[in-house]
C-alpha cells in the first residue's frame, strides 16, 4: 500500500527576513511511497521532472532515509512517485516539498513514530535553514529562528485576499549558486537595518497593517547581491509597487519574483511585472497564489 502527501510550494525571505521568515503558498508537489520487496524504484510525472535523479541521489529517498535512520527502521525495497506541481530551482521551495514530502509520507508509511517537530528539525537540518522546510510542513505564515539543531516558530494564517503574484522565469537558479554570491561579513548598519525591517514585516503581518509593508520589506542583506543573478529585479519591483502592490521581494533564492498585492490589483500587477519580462525579452510564467 502506497500512502500520499501533498506539499504546499513556499516563498522565503519576504524581503529583509533572510533564512528566518517563509511562507506556504497554494501550488503542490504530490509524494507517494511504498514499501516494495527490492530495489528503489522512481517515478516522475509533471513537467518539471527532467533534472530529478531516480537514483539514491533523489533527494525525496534521502529525506525519506533520514527517517528510517532515525526511527530504526529495516527496509529492503521503496516505490516513490513524485507528481511535480512545484518548479524545480526557482525560488519556490521545491527542494523543501521534496525533504518534507519525503520524510512525512516515510513517517506516515511506518505508523507515524516522529511528531512534527521532530520532522520539522530533521528537515531544517538537512536543508540548513528553516524558511522553506517550516511552512511546507506547518503551512501559513511562519518566522523561525532555527539553532543548527532545534527550530523555534510562532505561524500564522494568512488573509486569503492576500495575494501572492509569483513571476517564475523559464531559467534554474541553484540555491548554491545565490549564497554563493553573498558577502561572508556585513556592516554593522547593514544589520541594523535589517533587524529593524524584519521585525518589523513580521509584526505588520501578524497584525495585518498592510500600510507598512512598503518600507517593512527593505532589505540590504541578500537581495542587491543577487540581482546580478536576476537583473530583470528592481525593474520588477518597482513595476510592481507603481501598480498598487504592497510589497515586492526576491522569493528565496530566486529567480521567481513575488509581489503582494490585494485582490483589485493583482491584475494590473500580473500586466504591469509582465511587460518587465517582456520588455527584456525573458520567460516566464504567472502563478496567482495565496498563502496555504
Ligand atoms: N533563505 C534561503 C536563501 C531560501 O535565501 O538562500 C532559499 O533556500
Amino acid at each position: 500500500d502506497m500512502v500520499r502527501v501533498r506539499v504546499p510550494a513556499s516563498s522565503a525571505n519576504l524581503g529583509p527576513g533572510f533564512d528566518c521568515i517563509g511562507v506556504a503558498l497554494n501550488l503542490y508537489t504530490e509524494i507517494s511511497m511504498g514499501f516494495v520487496e527490492d530495489g528503489l524504484l522512481i517515478e516522475v510525472l509533471g513537467e518539471d521532472y527532467k533534472d530529478i535523479e531516480k537514483n539514491q541521489d533523489n533527494l525525496v529517498y534521502r529525506a525519506a532515509k533520514k527517517v528510517f535512520e532515525k526511527t530504526q527502521t529495516d527496509y529492503t525495497g521503496l516505490n516513490i512517485k513524485i507528481k511535480v506541481g512545484i518548479p524545480l530551482g526557482s525560488g519556490l521551495g521545491s527542494s523543501a516539498s521534496a525533504i518534507i514530502g519525503g520524510m512525512v509520507a516515510a513517517n506516515e508509511l511506518i505508523g507515524k513514530p516522529l511528531r512534527d517537530d521532530e520532522i520539522l528539525n530533521l528537515a531544517a537540518s538537512m536543508e540548513g535553514h528553516a524558511d522553506n522546510v517550516g511552512p511546507a510542513l506547518l503551512g501559513g505564515l511562519n518566522i523561525m529562528a532555527f539553532d543548527g539543531a532545534v527550530t523555534y516558530y510562532i505561524r500564522k494564517e494568512l488573509d486569503e485576499d492576500l495575494k501572492f503574484v509569483a513571476f517564475t522565469p523559464n531559467r534554474v537558479l541553484k540555491t548554491e549558486t545565490a549564497r554563493n554570491v553573498l558577502p561572508a561579513k556585513v556592516d554593522f548598519k547593514d544589520a541594523v537595518f535589517n533587524t529593524g525591517r524584519s521585525s518589523l514585516l513580521a509584526a505588520a503581518l501578524f497584525s495585518e497593517e498592510y500600510g507598512l509593508l512598503k518600507i517593512a520589506s527593505q532589505d540590504v542583506l541578500h537581495q542587491k547581491y543577487r540581482s546580478k543573478l536576476i537583473p530583470e529585479m528592481y525593474k520588477c519591483f518597482d513595476k510592481a509597487l507603481e501598480c498598487g502592490a504592497y510589497f515586492a521581494f526576491l522569493s528565496g533564492a530566486g529567480p521567481t519574483i513575488m509581489a503582494v498585492c490585494s485582490e483589485e490589483s493583482a491584475d494590473k500587477v500580473v500586466e504591469g511585472v509582465g511587460s518587465v519580462y517582456k520588455s527584456m525579452e525573458i520567460d516566464y510564467r504567472v502563478y496567482k497564489l495565496k498563502c496555504d
